[in-house]
């Protein structure tokens, strides 16, 4: 069976760089108090990147998808699965996916939304996976995009200072070398109230609460949790060790779950891939997002090993091992 071959990835986040400071300071004009000291200890995130008004989650997956393709020196043409992982999708339907094909100038590919929050990137590599494996598509653009900033209430400190917009887009092809080793995706629907934005649109009407609430310290407890047990049971299906791992690249919700991550596995913090005090969570970009940083800056190197973790609302988990 082929395997799913990484050949090439993108990113993008949109201009508008905001930094705790002026966030603090746009939020004591309403009252609202907080500050960089308070969010850098808590979170580790300095600043984050939002979309202005009229920049929706299609227009950050296009120029992540573009850069990706260039990268990877693949046309459009040549796609025969795209996969859009978000959770703040343009519409209600037609998917992200299908806005991404036609801004690309693709026609044919399958194109489909995935929609796991901050595990959406590892779920829809894994489903990329399964394509491929299955000889089912033979050259795919999977993609984490979200505009999060659209879904926050700017009212609620606890929530909004946690995260920020962008997009990561890499590229698979079959190839007879791996790729991606070993996969597991799990979810626990019975959690789902410990992060969740449970509103919709119907007959034309708001219902339900549109916005993000978060049980921040369930949340942080069942985060580590999971990706503990995930980390060794795919590692261990693999037939390698932690030890094997280069590169860890969780999903970058904040620096203490990932630092008292990496404790728990004794995975040194040098081998961790950061971005969350740079991008904020950016939750489905947040993987592909770190993932390009670090191809890009030379830490990650062809034949390196890393260990992609996905953890968000449903509640939903998962990880792909990949052999770069
Ligand atoms: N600025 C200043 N003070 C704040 C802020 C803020 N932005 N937000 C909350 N506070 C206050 C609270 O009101 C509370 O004040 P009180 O003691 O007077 O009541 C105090 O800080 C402590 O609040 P807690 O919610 O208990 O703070 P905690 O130490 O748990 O930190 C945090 C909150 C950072 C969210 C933490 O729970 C955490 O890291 N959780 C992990 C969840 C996470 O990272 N989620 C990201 C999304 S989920 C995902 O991507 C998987």
């Amino acid at each position: 069976l082929p395997y799913a071959r990484l050949v090439g990835s993108g990113s993008f986040l949109p201009p508008r760089l905001v930094s705790n400071d002026a966030l603090a300071a746009d939020l004591a004009t309403r009252q609202i108090e907080t500050s960089d000291e308070w969010i850098v200890e808590r979170t580790g995130i300095r600043q984050r990147y939002l979309a202005d008004k009229g920049m929706a989650t299609s227009a950050l997956a296009t120029e992540a998808a573009r850069r990706a393709l260039a990268d990877a020196g693949v046309e459009a043409s040549e796609l025969d699965l795209i996969i859009v992982a978000t959770s703040t999708p343009d519409f209600v339907f037609p998917s992200t996916a299908c806005l991404v094909q036609a801004n690309l100038g693709n026609k044919g590919a399958a194109a489909f939304d995935v929609q796991a929050v901050c595990s959406g990137f590892v779920y829809g590599l894994t489903t990329a996976d399964s394509f491929i494996r299955a000889g089912r598509a033979k050259c795919a653009l999977v993609i984490g995009a979200e505009v999060f900033s659209s879904i926050l209430d700017w009212n609620d400190r606890a929530t909004c200072v946690l995260f920020g917009d962008g997009a990561g887009a890499v590229v698979l092809k079959a190839s007879e070398s791996p790729g991606i080793i070993e996969a597991e995706l799990h979810a626990d629907g019975s959690q789902m109230n410990i992060l969740c934005a449970a509103g919709n649109v119907a007959f034309g009407q708001v219902t339900g609460d549109p916005f993000l609430r978060m049980d921040g310290q369930a949340v942080f407890k069942q985060a580590v949790t999971v990706l503990d047990r995930s980390a060794r049971s795919v590692v261990e299906k693999a037939g390698l060790q932690l030890s094997d791992v280069d590169w860890l690249i969780p999903h970058q919700a904040n620096l203490r779950i990932l630092t008292f991550l990496a404790r728990k596995l004794e995975i040194p913090t040098e081998k961790v891939v950061v971005t969350v005090d740079r991008h904020a969570n950016t939750s489905a970009a947040s993987i592909p997002l770190a993932l390009d940083v670090a191809r890009r800056d030379g830490r990650i190197k062809p034949g390196h090993l890393a260990l992609l973790q996905g953890v968000g609302g449903g509640f939903t988990w998962g990880s792909v091992l990949l052999r770069l």
